[in-house]
């Protein structure tokens, strides 16, 4: 039974059932987002999306232009076949700019030295902690009127941004592709998947 739901919530809950994958982009921005709108979402983002004990291992960097370019370039000669290569080319081609998201290694090992009794749980808390950065990242770029995907070229990533001084122990965990959308998504199945309220 739906409620009604204060709007502050509704408008956060909208924001989340908007954000879609939308592969068709052309490569540029809405007349009213700057790059330094993209930075400042992403970065609040990385700052307020919470960490395992507060560990503060998420990373992002923000490509356009030449270093999207020849970052998805590399991504697209680095895969076999035709059929591999469709996504990065587009994302090379259509995308006006991407966001790579990294988990910083060396802050995961220090709390796993810290706290050695929960030591596996910091790598899961990291891969949590990310997807988190990269979901809340994906539809706040949406609220701003970008279509993105995201994708998991990770070692072929990293490859290419050796020229860009990014530090060894940020690993690659995704990319997010962003342009302006030029095709909504189609319509998504939803499974019957109820949230029980047991007392
Ligand atoms: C953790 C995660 C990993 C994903 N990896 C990829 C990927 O590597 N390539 C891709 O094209 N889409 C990827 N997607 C997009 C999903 O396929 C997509 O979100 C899903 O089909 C639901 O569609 P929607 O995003 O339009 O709601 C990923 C999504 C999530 C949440």
């Amino acid at each position: 039974m739906a409620v009604t739901l204060p709007a502050n919530t509704q408008v956060y809950l909208n924001a989340i059932a908007a954000r879609r994958t939308l592969y068709e982009l052309k490569p540029e921005l809405p007349a009213d987002v700057t790059l330094e709108n993209i930075q400042q979402v992403v970065q609040s983002i990385i700052k307020n999306t919470p960490t395992a004990l507060n560990s503060q291992e998420n990373r992002a960097i923000i490509l356009i232009g030449d270093a999207h370019k020849k970052v998805w370039d590399h991504v697209v000669k680095a895969i076999p076949g035709e059929n591999g290569k469709k996504r990065p080319t587009s994302a090379r081609d259509e995308a006006y700019g991407c966001v790579i998201f990294f988990t910083e290694q060396n802050t995961v090992k220090k709390f796993q030295q810290d706290y050695p009794a929960a030591a596996s749980a910091f790598p899961v808390a990291a891969s949590h902690t990310t997807g988190a950065v990269q979901i809340n990242s994906w539809t706040a770029l949406e609220t701003l009127g970008l279509g993105c995907h995201l994708q998991h070229y990770n070692d072929a990533v990293r490859e290419a941004l050796n020229n860009y001084k990014i530090p060894e122990s940020w690993t690659v965990n995704s990319q997010l592709s962003f342009g302006i959308p030029i095709k909504s998504a189609g319509p998504k199945l939803f499974i019957e998947n109820p949230v029980t309220i047991f007392k």
